[in-house]
């Protein structure tokens, strides 16, 4: 029995029918990119979402860029944001011209550390992405207040936050703008790229609604320099599918979380923390051990694979040294880097999977 980090093999065998079907209306239809079904994707995931305004995008990163794009964040701005991030969260930053600062990270659930962001605000910051990783958001009651202080536009990182709740609100109303991504993996993943911008700020709607395609507001005319960031109609059928789906698979993750949380008290791993004001989606399980990767080699002798999310911080990438940073600049980022790593985790996970998993950690003796 071979247990993958994740699969949407399980899910392919449910929904087949319906995906096929949509699929080949699309084909029939005459209109591939930016159509009906992208636009009813963006009615329904902002109605989802509690927001006035959704514009469907080609990736997540290029959500967070024309985000960034939309509240006119560039060449000689600061965007403040963590080093344990996918590195999109940061290139994205990079690619519209503005300079990434890091703040470091909190050591219970990894996010970023709201009592030390205003240190690091300076007369350039312009913006703050906080990302809400692993399927739990960032302490926005505090970020919000930081915001208003220093009048600075928050853009939520949502990629791995579809489906998850703070103070019962929607990961993705929180802040000015929200960047989402599609990408398989993810709690909404598409069967291919797909990203999605959330705002209920009509200006900067109508303004990424342009940038996502070349400035242009009407054909063949840019008002403004833009890029191409178009979603597909085949991507955004298969999510308007999945979306009906969201409540029930995060329930699923949440029950997975909770076993495993269960199963796995009495050992030495430290085990994902809910905090209070969160609805967890679970997109991710991730656990933290000094024996890191030791354990991760035991479980796939036994056929079973990990996730590590992240394991190199981005201040010491190579990619981004140009910024000065060095070792120890973020030292709770650094040292969960080393330690943190992901069990298996997608809504058809079974309970004998999740039964194998744990069995095997305990027989490693940890
Ligand atoms: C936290 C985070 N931000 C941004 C992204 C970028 O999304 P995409 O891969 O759709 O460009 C991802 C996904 O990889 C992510 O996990």
């Amino acid at each position: 029995m071979k247990i993958n980090v994740w699969s949407y093999k399980e899910e392919y065998k449910i929904l087949k029918k319906k995906i096929l079907h949509e699929v080949d209306k699309v084909f029939s239809s005459g209109q591939l990119i930016l159509g009906k079904n992208v636009e009813s994707l963006e009615f329904n995931f902002s109605k989802y979402l509690n927001l006035k305004y959704g514009i469907g995008v080609n990736s997540g990163t290029d959500a967070i860029q024309i985000a960034l794009m939309s509240a006119k964040i560039g060449k000689g701005d600061e965007v403040i944001t963590t080093p344990n991030t996918a590195v999109p969260t940061v290139s994205a930053i990079v690619s519209c011209g503005a300079k990434p600062v890091f703040v470091d990270i909190n050591e219970d659930d990894y996010l970023i550390d709201v009592n030390k962001i205003v240190k690091s605000i300076t007369r350039k910051t312009k913006a703050i992405i906080p990302v809400n990783l692993y399927g739990q958001c960032a302490d926005y009651d505090k970020i919000l207040k930081i915001a208003k202080k220093y009048k600075l536009i928050i853009i939520e990182d949502c990629a791995q936050s579809t489906g998850s709740f703070y103070k019962e609100k929607p990961s993705g109303s929180l802040g000015h703008l929200s960047a989402f991504s599609f990408y398989p993996t993810k709690n909404l993943g598409a069967y291919g790229d797909g990203g999605f911008i959330g705002t209920s700020i009509k200006k900067f709607a109508y303004r990424a609604k342009e940038l996502r395609k070349y400035g242009m507001r009407k054909s063949y005319y840019s008002i403004e320099h833009g890029i191409n960031s178009r979603l597909d109609e085949v991507q955004a059928a298969i999510i308007n599918i999945k979306l009906k789906k969201l409540k029930n698979w995060i329930i699923k993750r949440r029950e997975i979380a909770n076993t495993y949380n269960k199963l796995l008290q009495d050992t030495s791993l430290i085990l994902p923390k809910e905090n209070k004001n969160n609805f967890h989606s679970y997109y991710a399980y991730v656990v933290r051990h000094k024996k890191r990767n030791h354990i991760i080699n035991m479980l796939k002798k036994n056929n079973i694979y990990c996730n590590i999310s992240y394991p190199f911080p981005i201040h010491l990438m190579q990619g981004y040294s140009y910024l000065n940073y060095k070792k120890n600049d973020f030292p709770i980022a650094e040292k969960s880097s080393k330690q943190i790593f992901s069990l298996p985790m997608y809504p058809q996970l079974k309970k004998k999977e999740i039964l194998k998993v744990v069995k095997v950690l305990k027989e490693i003796g940890i």
